[in-house]
């Protein structure tokens, strides 16, 4: 495919399964940058990040969600999250956090990783912050488990484009 954002976008997966070489620092912080150029309402640049490689930590947040051996299985973890004192609109700020944490999954392809976004976990957000020892008032958007996949052989799908396109007019 000639045109190397839509091929980023359309061959993105979301990568569970990861061997057990460690990311790089470099590419973690290469990922958080990616996120931090995503477009926010105000440029108010919400998010906030922890990195988490260590081990141990990794096994205490692995407890907080149903996808546990996913969180085990990857050599690193971002948290991001939402600064509520940063807030400036509820809604604008949430969505402003879905893009960044989309260019982090896309900018973790492109530096030959993988990675997932983990939602479940937010059931169990106050417990995440508890272990990393970071204040309430950031409030976890999502978990990225990331790594080198051990495979590429994802497979997704979604539904023809007539059903969300409501009109063309
Ligand atoms: C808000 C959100 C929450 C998600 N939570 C989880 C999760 O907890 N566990 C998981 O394995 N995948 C999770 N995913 C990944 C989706 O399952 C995945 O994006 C979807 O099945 C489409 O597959 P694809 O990413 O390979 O295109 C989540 C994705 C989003 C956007």
């Amino acid at each position: 495919m000639p045109n190397k954002i839509l091929q980023a976008i359309f061959e993105r997966r979301s990568r569970r399964e990861f061997t057990d070489k460690p990311v790089a620092m470099e590419d973690l912080q290469e990922i958080v940058k990616a996120g931090i150029w995503a477009p926010s309402g105000l440029n108010n640049q919400p998010w906030r990040f922890v990195v988490i490689t260590d081990a141990k930590t990794r096994e205490q947040l692995s407890t907080t969600t149903h996808y546990s051996h996913i969180v085990l299985g990857a050599q690193a973890l971002i948290g991001v999250f939402l600064d509520s004192d940063a807030v400036y609109d509820v809604v604008k700020d949430h969505q402003s956090v879905g893009a960044c944490i989309q260019n982090m999954l896309l900018a973790a392809e492109s530096l030959d990783l993988g990675g997932v976004w983990l939602g479940q976990i937010l059931k169990n957000k106050e417990k995440v912050n508890q272990i990393i020892a970071i204040d309430q008032r950031y409030e976890l958007m999502a978990m990225l488990a990331l790594g080198h996949p051990a495979h590429r052989n994802q497979k997704s799908n979604r539904q023809d484009l007539n059903h969300f396109i409501l009109k063309m007019i």
